[in-house]
């Protein structure tokens, strides 16, 4: 299996869940529960994704402007779900956050795949995108475990440069 099929299929979950989450009533028991499985399934996708493959794409100098935009939708979709975790007792502001990280989610969706896919499709080869697959799978599963303070590091670290990012790392590590 190659990364851009997983990538999609978890970006269809994705919509599903968003439409769970919208038919839900702020109200509903269940919401609670929504939001935290949105939140355990989006971010691990996502921080993997950056790691994976948006940074392999940096240090081979592709698509530049079309990874660089996608980092920042990733940091507004998140800054909306932690709205979105925080509030979700306020029942208006809770449905008005919810559409807007549906909108800003499918948006992101639409420009991942139509824009870093397409470019990344041409620079790997079938054996790559396998390769990628299987990395993809291993750190989503880690990130999983890891806490909100974990993973907003490892953004900041999926930002730097690689030589960067490693120290970056390698200091977290150790402290
Ligand atoms: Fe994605
Ligand atoms: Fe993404």
């Amino acid at each position: 299996m190659q990364i851009f099929e997983t990538l999609k299929a978890d970006h269809e979950n994705f919509k599903k869940l968003m439409e769970q989450l919208l038919a839900t009533p702020p109200d509903d028991n269940s919401r609670t529960d929504l939001i935290t499985q949105i939140r355990n399934e989006l971010i691990p996708h996502v921080r993997a994704e950056e790691a994976v493959l948006y940074n392999t794409m940096r240090s081979m100098d592709v698509g530049e402007d079309a990874v660089r935009d996608s980092y920042r939708e990733h940091m507004e979709i998140e800054a909306l779900l932690r709205t979105l975790r925080e509030k979700d007792t306020l029942i208006h502001e809770a449905q008005k956050t919810a559409e807007n990280l549906k909108g800003v989610l499918l948006h992101h969706i639409e420009e991942e795949e139509g824009k870093v896919f397409a470019i990344a499709q041409k620079i790997f080869t079938p054996e790559e995108s396998e390769m990628l697959n299987h990395a993809f799978v291993e750190l989503k599963h880690r990130v999983g475990e890891e806490s909100d303070l974990k993973t907003t590091l490892e953004y900041i670290a999926n930002l730097m440069p690689p030589r960067f990012s490693n120290i970056f790392r390698g200091k977290k590590q150790s402290a």
